[in-house]
């Protein structure tokens, strides 16, 4: 049980990938701290890790892009649990945003907000605990982080996301703490239900591999990458996506 006791806290774990990932860690025995900005499905998610694991899960309601929340994230987990072995950092947003838009940097503002900015402080906020730990950090970034320029808001801060975790990476690796990302490829999650895109053509398991790319498929890699077996593995990206971006 390479988990056992080692405490994992995943923002987003309310749905989606997040809350894959969540009962993924729940069943590995880790002590969770599940972080959503929705008080409703991350009480749900948090009791469906509950009854996986017999143990306790913390749940703080918060948003990842204030930093007075980020702070509190951090400090609250420490308070419950003394440590921080692993960050996974999953929450994020779309939207489609185009050069044409009158609130255009508003619309970016808040994307690259939720999905890049907040990274950027929870990993400075972490960092003290991780160092500690020797833990790691997995961010959730995306093939648009690749390829495919649609809703730029979107792919701008994948692609920044990219970068930032190969920048920690760097930064932290002398201190022995690990930063990797992975990069899904479309799955009809809340995410993209919202950004009105759960019907397009390739997310109806199209891929070169044909099968949709699940959210459990994500959960194992990112379990993987926050595992000892990837302990030479850093600033590192993953593509988990059947194949999807061979094509595009
Ligand atoms: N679904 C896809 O096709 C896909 C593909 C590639 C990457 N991703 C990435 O995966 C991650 C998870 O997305 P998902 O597809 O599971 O979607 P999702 O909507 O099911 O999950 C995202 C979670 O983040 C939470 N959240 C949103 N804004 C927040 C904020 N400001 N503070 C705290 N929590 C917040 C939401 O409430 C939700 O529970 C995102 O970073 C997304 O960009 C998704």
């Amino acid at each position: 049980m390479p988990f056992l006791n080692k405490v994992v806290l995943i923002t987003g774990g309310g749905s989606g990938i997040g809350e894959a990932t969540a009962n993924k860690f729940a069943k590995a025995h880790a002590r969770l701290a599940l972080v959503d900005i929705r008080a409703d499905i991350l009480k749900e998610s948090a009791e469906n890790c509950e009854k996986i694991s017999k143990t306790k899960v913390l749940k703080i309601v918060a948003d990842v892009s204030k930093e007075d929340d980020v702070k509190r994230i951090i400090e609250v987990t420490l308070k419950e649990y003394g440590r921080l072995d692993v960050l996974v950092n999953c929450a994020g947003i779309h939207g489609e945003v185009t050069v044409f838009d009158d609130n255009i940097m508003e619309k970016f503002d808040n994307i690259l907000g939720v999905n890049l900015r907040s990274m950027v402080a929870l990993t400075q906020a972490a960092s003290a605990a991780l160092i500690e730990s020797k833990g790691n950090i997995v961010n959730v970034s995306s093939v648009r982080a690749k390829a495919g320029a649609v809703s730029f808001a979107y792919s701008v801060s994948k692609a920044g996301v990219s970068q930032f975790t190969k920048a920690a990476a760097l930064d932290l690796s002398p201190h022995g703490v690990r930063v990797n990302a992975v990069l899904p490829g479309p799955m009809k999650t809340n995410l993209m239900i919202h950004a009105g895109l759960g019907s397009k053509p390739s997310l109806a398991g199209k891929e070169p591999l044909k099968r949709e790319t699940k959210t459990e498929d994500v959960a194992e890699l990112i379990m993987f990458l926050a595992s000892e077996s990837a302990r030479s593995i850093t600033g590192s990206e993953y593509v988990v996506d059947g194949g999807f971006l061979l094509e595009h």
